[in-house]
């Protein structure tokens, strides 16, 4: 085969990898370990597939995570990208240490109960229901509630709407309005805010008040910034985690070995904890890790990466390398060694990721305990994925009682 053939993915290939990704990632490792796509008036985009590539350059300083070096790119909605995720040291530093306190393992561990409660509740409502969409009557509001209460959002704003809102902004192309969904964004983020400054109480971790303190009283944080973290944190904190057990639980519905190794295991048992760790690995919610450029130029692979041009670092890829995992295509509850790259690698090292440990040690065991026996309502390769870049989730879980 030609050269040029061999570095270009094989159109079915490419045309299921939203469905399936895998096949796809496996043929990136195999022939284009970084494969570079460039389209007319785009900036060129470099996907890098294997595991110790990935992550190496998840904490390479030649990379950089500030948009602006990219002309004309701007990966998030507008007024809304001055938070840590699209910062250099030091501004990453300074916000990251802001964030940080809220979500030490010590202070999430705490939440354990409430979680618990809210889980139990969404599962009451749908005790006699016969279809059950896991997403939507339990995966999203458990996860979103959690984040809410970190944050310290008031319960009336915590509704379908408002995820919604701020869903849409990931996935632009699929709403009818994208300008009214930016503005509605915008509101609820001012409202939020608002809220905070006239003493709104809340209760519990209240960190979007603690945020908004900082910024007023020591000018820790800019406003700009200040409303770019509120909307990162609602985001993030609720997206990657539904799609944790949305994932996770289509894994064990396709394992019934695997789920059934973990019926009657409690939250602290150590084959929940490394069944997480696998549905995390097996098929991770950040698929691909967010916004890198190269800041200086990089060789990779024979190939040299340019200055300003943008470097995907395929997540999910990294985590099913057969060169780094042992049958990394078969779910393995119990599997140790287990130094997947879900979380991310290095100084953006996930903030989160004792948060959703812990809901998914909480939802698994009593999913399964309480869903009964269920199936899919529909096979496997019809099941709705999201048409998002960066995670990896599905629309809808649409399961039937038998
Ligand atoms: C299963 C759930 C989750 C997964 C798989 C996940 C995954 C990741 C990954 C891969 C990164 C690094 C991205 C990169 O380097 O490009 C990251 C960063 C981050 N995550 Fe999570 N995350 C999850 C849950 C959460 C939750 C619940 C929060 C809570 C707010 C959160 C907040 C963050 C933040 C703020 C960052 C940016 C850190 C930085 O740039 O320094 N994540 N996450």
């Amino acid at each position: 085969m030609p050269a040029e053939a061999k570095s270009r993915p094989p159109a079915d290939l490419l045309a299921a990898r939203m469905q399936d990704p895998y096949p796809y990632f496996a043929w990136l490792r195999r022939h284009a370990p970084a494969h570079v796509e460039r389209r007319p008036g785009r900036p060129a985009v470099w996907q890098i597939s294997r595991y110790q590539d990935v992550r190496a350059l998840l904490c390479d300083p030649r990379l950089s995570k500030d948009p602006g070096r990219v002309p004309g790119y701007m990966p998030g909605p507008s007024g809304l990208n001055r938070h840590l995720v699209h910062a250099d040291p030091p501004d990453h530093t300074r916000l990251r240490t802001l964030v940080n306190s809220a979500f030490v393992p010590r202070r999430i561990a705490l939440l354990e109960p409430f979680i618990a409660e809210v889980a139990h509740r969404l599962m009451d409502r749908v005790e006699h229901q016969v279809h059950i969409d896991l997403i939507a009557d339990f995966a999203a509001p458990l996860t979103f509630r959690m984040i809410c209460a970190i944050l310290g959002v008031p319960e009336h704003l915590d509704t379908p709407g408002t995820r919604d809102t701020l869903m849409a902004t990931i996935a632009p192309d699929t709403i009818a309005d994208p300008a009214r969904a930016g503005r509605d964004l915008h509101a609820l983020l001012d409202a939020l805010i608002v809220g905070k400054r006239a003493g709104e109480e809340s209760g519990g971790v209240d960190l979007l008040g603690a945020l908004v303190r900082a910024g007023d009283e020591s000018g820790a944080m800019s406003e700009e910034e200040l409303r770019s973290t509120a909307y990162l944190l609602l985001l993030v904190g609720h997206d990657t985690t539904m799609n944790l057990i949305g994932n996770g639980m289509l894994a064990l519905l396709r394992h019934p070995d695997q789920a059934a190794r973990l019926a009657g295991q409690d939250a602290g048992s150590s084959l929940l904890a490394t069944a997480v760790e696998e549905l995390l690995r097996y098929d991770s919610p950040v698929r691909d890790a967010t916004f890198r450029c190269a800041g200086e130029s990089i060789r990779l692979h024979g190939q040299t990466i340019d200055a300003g041009e943008i470097v995907s670092l395929l997540i999910g890829s990294a985590n099913r390398d057969e060169e780094h995992f042992t049958d990394p295509g078969r779910l393995d509850v119990g599997r140790t060694p287990n130094d997947h790259l879900a979380f991310g690698y290095g100084p953006h090292f996930c903030i989160g990721a004792a948060l959703a440990r812990l809901e998914g040690a909480v939802a698994f065991p009593l999913l399964l305990e309480r869903l009964g026996t269920v199936e899919l309502a529909k096979p496997a390769d019809e099941l709705p994925w999201r048409p998002a870049r960066v995670i990896r989730g599905l629309a809808a879980l649409p399961l039937v009682r038998r």
